[in-house]
């Protein structure tokens, strides 16, 4: 597999957020992934921005374009330095949250993931990663 671009995303602000969502879209389209898988993998991005920035206390999304034999994908790297998450499980769950949300935008953004991967030391923040090939 080949890493064709990279590039990244501060997320500190609702605006970033909104900038997450326009550059994952681009970036979906340059690979060629169609309307259905755009909308999937944006959807999901915002709700890890968002995450990131309401629990996370801000952090960093690294965009990269991917070229493995003659398919193309988009992964996203989504860090923060915050808290953490003590039980991934529970947190995966639909309707638990531990802020006023709904507790449906982690599991959400599995769901719309082919490719997710979450990892989490207490203390110390949280990395997820999710791609999406054409
Ligand atoms: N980056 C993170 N750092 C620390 N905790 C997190 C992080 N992301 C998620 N969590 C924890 O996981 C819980 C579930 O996240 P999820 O996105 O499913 O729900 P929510 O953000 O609470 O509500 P919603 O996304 O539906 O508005 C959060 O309430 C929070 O406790
Ligand atoms: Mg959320």
């Amino acid at each position: 597999m080949t890493v064709l671009t990279s590039s990244s995303v501060q997320i500190r602000s609702g605006d970033d957020v909104v900038r997450v969502r326009q550059e994952v879209r681009a970036r979906a389209i340059e690979v060629g992934l169609g309307l259905v898988d755009q909308t999937k993998i944006v959807t999901a991005a915002s709700e890890l921005a968002r995450n990131t920035l309401d629990y996370g206390g801000g952090g960093t999304l690294m965009i990269e374009g991917l070229q493995e034999g003659s398919r193309k994908g988009v992964r996203l790297t989504f860090e923060d330095q915050g808290p953490g998450i003590a039980d991934i499980e529970k947190a995966l769950t639909d309707g638990y949250t531990t802020g006023g949300g709904l507790g449906l935008g982690l599991g959400g953004a599995k769901s719309l993931s082919k490719e997710f991967s979450i990892a989490s030391n207490p203390g110390r923040g949280t990395r997820v990663v999710i791609a999406r090939w054409k």
